[in-house]
């Protein structure tokens, strides 16, 4: 089973950046504990703080891998054009944040993912992958 990770602007620095709303593990420490833990699949882990980019990586993995879990950041609210992509692939596509976007601020109450993406998954600091992980399973 094939799953890539992709994470979107800022989140290179995660355990830097806001500890209090993202907390202070580094992405890198999980990602290794979560190949540990799921020994059987083959994860892929892409980061990119630029729109194209996160596009671009859409498309390369969205038509051979069985998930793509993306926390597109602050593009969540933005970016039609990564919405037009999920809608473009066949991959199934789990929306991820680590904070609660709904208690936050009223601009992060809206997804342009959430409407083509299979699910969403929100406030569980970096659990939140590891269920999205869950699921893919499940439905695998
Ligand atoms: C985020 C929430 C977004 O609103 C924010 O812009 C991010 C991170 C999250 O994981 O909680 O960069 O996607």
């Amino acid at each position: 089973m094939k799953i890539v990770i992709i994470n979107g602007p800022n989140l290179n620095l995660l355990g830097k950046r806001e500890p209090s709303v993202y907390g202070n593990e580094t992405f890198e420490t999980f990602f290794s504990d979560l190949k540990t833990e799921f020994p059987d699949i083959e994860f892929t882990y892409y980061q990119s703080n630029h729109e194209g980019s996160i596009i671009d990586k859409i498309h390369e993995t969205g038509f051979d891998f069985d998930g793509i879990i993306l926390n597109a950041g602050a593009y969540t609210h933005t970016s039609i054009a990564i919405a037009d992509a999920i809608s473009a692939i066949n991959t199934p596509v789990i929306e991820v944040h680590i904070s609660n976007v709904f208690k936050r601020e009223p601009f992060r109450h809206h997804s342009y993912l959430s409407a083509v993406a299979k699910g969403t998954i929100c406030g569980f600091g970096l659990k939140s992958y590891k269920l999205a992980v869950f699921s893919l399973i499940s439905d695998k």
